[in-house]
């Protein structure tokens, strides 16, 4: 399959027809822990995925599947409801669709969350890390293939990936969350098997701070096009071998949970928070 502008401009034309003339400002990836969250989003306008033409259809457990256009703390936004994984069998390269007609749908800013294993043995599990920046050392890049030149160049600099701005941003709006917020490097593993102990040792070595299965494809793909990133990641345990015990999708739904109305209240700030680009 070759991505050609005209490709996503197949989708963001169906989008279109739907959402009339709302120019969404912030694009929003909500991973777990805050899935709930865009029950927030006033006047919502919902497309299901499978509703859209060459787009993807998500199919992991609790990640429902639908693009919600609204407003939040007065930001118009399009989210995502439920997010696309490489262990779900979409291969890199299908995975900058997301992110690329959102931007083909106006939209300036990113904004994804994650959940993530902590490596780092200083983070506890319910804790916020603002990603620095990511290691992703597996697979190829979303941009791999013929490039598109109206998102952006063949070779892109990524050195400020995550956007510095907007990481000051997130910190400032941690102070009195009552969560304990890290700013730290995502190493990205594709998943579904959690990392191995030696793994996570790896990590470590190589300056990751927490461990997780997505976000990459989608903050790279922003990066080509020219899109500010803020990026978080809630570590809802400690990676594997850290502990001397196993880990699980219950663990992780658990800490998810947990810490879901803090996490909420948070969001909400930062939201409110980021700056406004024209
Ligand atoms: N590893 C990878 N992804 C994850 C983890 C983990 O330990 N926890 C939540 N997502």
């Amino acid at each position: 399959m070759e991505y050609t502008y005209d490709y996503y401009r197949k989708s963001a034309d169906y989008i279109r027809s739907v959402i009339g003339d709302f120019e969404p400002e912030i694009g929003l990836i909500l991973g777990t822990g805050l899935g709930k969250f865009s029950a927030r989003i006033e006047d919502p306008v919902e497309i299901p995925y499978k509703d859209i033409p060459n787009y993807l259809v998500s199919t992991a457990p609790g990640h429902s599947g639908k693009l919600i256009f609204g407003t939040v703390e007065g930001r118009k936004v399009m989210c995502m409801s439920g997010r696309f994984h490489t262990y779900e069998g979409y291969s890199f390269e299908e995975l900058s669709i997301p992110v690329r007609v959102m931007k083909l749908m106006g939209v300036k800013l990113l904004v994804a969350t994650n959940a993530a294993g902590a490596v780092n043995v200083d983070y506890r599990p319910g804790d916020v890390m603002i990603i620095k920046d990511h290691i992703k050392l597996n697979g190829f890049s979303p941009m791999r293939g013929p490039n598109v030149p109206e998102f952006g160049d063949r070779f892109f600099d990524i050195s400020d990936l995550y956007c510095r701005e907007l990481r000051q941003i997130a910190e400032q709006c941690g102070e009195d969350s009552g969560l304990t917020i890290h700013e730290g490097v995502y190493f990205f593993f594709p998943g579904p098997q959690f990392e191995t102990p030696a793994e996570v040792r790896a990590a470590r070595i190589l300056g990751g701070d927490a461990v997780g299965m997505s976000t990459v494809t989608e903050t790279l793909t922003a990066g080509h096009c020219g899109m500010p990133v803020l990026g978080l990641s809630l570590m809802t345990n400690m990676a594997a071998g850290v502990l001397e015990q196993k880990l699980s999708g219950e663990e992780v739904e658990e800490t998810a949970q947990r810490v879901a109305p803090l996490l909420e209240a948070y969001f909400a700030k930062v939201l409110k928070a980021l700056p406004h680009y024209e």
